[in-house]
């Protein structure tokens, strides 16, 4: 209990400390994918904006060179917009505000005039400046450059708002390896161009254009269901999940342990019984012996008669002596795994009567009322009748010593169900139905109290059980404390028989 004390109150404290630093983990989680989305649209500006730059700029030192070489030249100017598609419209101003290309004004193009005009009026000519406004819904570049004549002229263009897309944006953004999904938002915040459908995605963030593109923002969105927290959120459950089946197996591991542990320190002690009891078992029959020899031996027993009785009590503590050794060794052999059974078909009668022969003595003594029923067409059986007089004798052995006031044996031998049911029942102390499991485990002896005074070994029933199990059979107790027990061998009529 302490051993699990000891694991119960580390693992909860690491559980808690786990449980916290999963919280921040959680948060720090976040901000990290936010400061990465922040990272990751910042290098796409600067990216589009590079781009941006570099095709405008090629664009402007070619119309910077063909004003200063052809001038205006309406022809010259067409073909330089067909090579550069990126821009739409382009228009070209003297310093006095005359329009110098295109010839003819297009629809839209007055508004974008009108925006135009009021800018250079409010700017002034500064050679060089390059300005973005918005006209007319659209972005606008105003660019002063040199014509022919030395004098400043106001070049202006929008841009295609597809090549833009596709040329500028897709070719930039495209290539950006990112686990949220950038888009390009232009002034109005409609998106111009997203990497990926924004139907359920949400936006974390937007970092706005410095230069090329006024009031433009590249969007971070996070898609639908990639949300990190949700990423730690399963990892944390993963983790939980893990941690609790450690503990699971740790305290298995302890109860187990802790368990085995019991049955070995009871196992300890029964032994330490047990060999209390076989010495006490054995001196009994010995003090006998050895009285009854020392009587004869002083020659002061001159009636023939009684001699005869003393020389018999002499042999039948010995044949009891024999019995007890023998039950031990046979333990022995059991536990050993050594006993080995020799099978021959056998009347049963005539090992019942042996048996009984043995304790005639004890139950003649004690007054008991011997019943002896034998079915008169039993087969003969195929068993080892060492093994199994030996059970008998242990059953036996047990009636007469867990007898009370009623004194009465019964001894049973009949084929039921295709078994040969050997029974032997008295009407003694019973046994406890809580008990009557664990009776049949080597050394265990039920009921203190009332064994209490009654020498055993605790071996006896465990080696019946072996010889009922060795012959393919069982053995069985039927009890109720106060009113006797009947203990029933059941044993196949032809049946299997394995070395044990
Ligand atoms: N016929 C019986 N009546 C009452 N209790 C019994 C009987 N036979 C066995 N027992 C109980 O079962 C226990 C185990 O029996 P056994 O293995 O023969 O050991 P032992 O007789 O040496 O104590 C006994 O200690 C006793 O408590
Ligand atoms: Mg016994």
């Amino acid at each position: 209990m302490l051993a699990l004390a000891a694991i119960v109150a580390p693992a909860a404290i690491v559980a808690v400390l786990g449980w916290v630093s999963l919280r921040q983990w959680e948060a720090s989680a976040d901000l990290l994918f936010r400061e990465q989305a922040r990272d990751m649209a910042a290098m796409a500006v600067e990216k589009v904006e590079m781009m941006l730059r570099h095709a405008e700029d090629a664009f402007l030192d070619r119309l910077q060179a063909l004003l200063s070489g052809t001038g205006a030249d309406a022809r010259a100017l067409d073909g330089l917009l067909r090579e550069t598609p990126l821009v739409g419209r382009l228009y070209l101003f003297d310093q006095e505000g005359r329009a110098l290309y295109p010839a003819a004004p297009r629809a839209g193009d007055p508004a974008v005039l009108a925006r135009l005009q009021a800018e250079i009026l409010r700017a002034g000519w500064d050679r060089g400046a390059k300005r973005e406004l918005i006209a007319d819904g659209q972005v606008c570049v105003a660019v002063i450059l040199k014509s022919r004549d030395g004098r400043p002229a106001l070049a202006a263009y929008t841009r295609d708002r597809e090549i833009l897309r596709r040329d500028i944006l897709a070719a930039t953004l495209g290539a950006l390896e990112s686990p949220t999904i950038l888009a390009v938002l232009d002034h109005e915040g409609r998106p111009v161009y997203s990497r990926a459908p924004l139907a359920d995605a949400t936006r974390l963030l937007a970092v706005g254009f410095r230069e090329g593109l006024p009031n433009w923002r590249v969007a971070a969105y996070q898609p639908a269901g990639a949300s990190p927290r949700r990423a730690v959120r399963r990892q944390v459950t993963v983790f939980t999940a893990a941690f609790a089946a450690l503990l699971g197996v740790i305290v298995a591991g302890i109860v187990a342990t802790w368990r085995l542990m019991r049955r070995e320190t009871e196992m300890a002690r029964l032994k330490s019984d047990f060999v209390a009891n076989v010495s006490h078992d054995l001196k009994t029959p010995l003090s006998v012996i050895r009285m009854f020899g020392e009587t004869l031996e002083m020659g002061r027993v001159t009636d023939e008669a009684k001699r005869q009785e003393y020389y018999r009590m002499i042999t039948r503590e010995s044949e009891r002596l024999t019995r007890l050794i023998d039950n031990v060794l046979d333990f022995s052999r059991i536990e050993g795994g050594r006993r080995v059974y020799e099978t021959a078909p056998t009347a049963v009668e005539p090992l019942i009567r042996d048996t009984l022969e043995a304790f005639a003595y004890p139950l003649a003594q004690q007054g008991f009322t011997v019943d002896v029923r034998v079915a008169p067409d039993l087969p003969e059986v195929v068993l080892d009748a060492d093994a199994v007089g030996q059970a008998l004798a242990n059953l036996v052995d047990n009636a007469i010593k867990y007898s009370a006031g009623r004194r009465a044996l019964t001894v049973e031998a009949r084929v039921a169900d295709g078994r040969l049911a050997l029974s032997v029942a008295d009407a003694g102390i019973g046994i406890p139905a809580a008990e009557q499991e664990r009776i049949f485990e080597k050394f265990y002896r039920a009921g203190r109290s009332e064994t209490e005074g009654r020498r055993g070994s605790g071996v006896g029933l465990a080696l019946v059980k072996h010889v009922a199990e060795a012959h393919g059979g069982t053995v069985a107790v039927e009890s109720r404390p106060g009113e006797g027990s009947r203990f029933t061998l059941r044993l196949p009529v032809a049946g299997p028989c394995r070395e044990s």
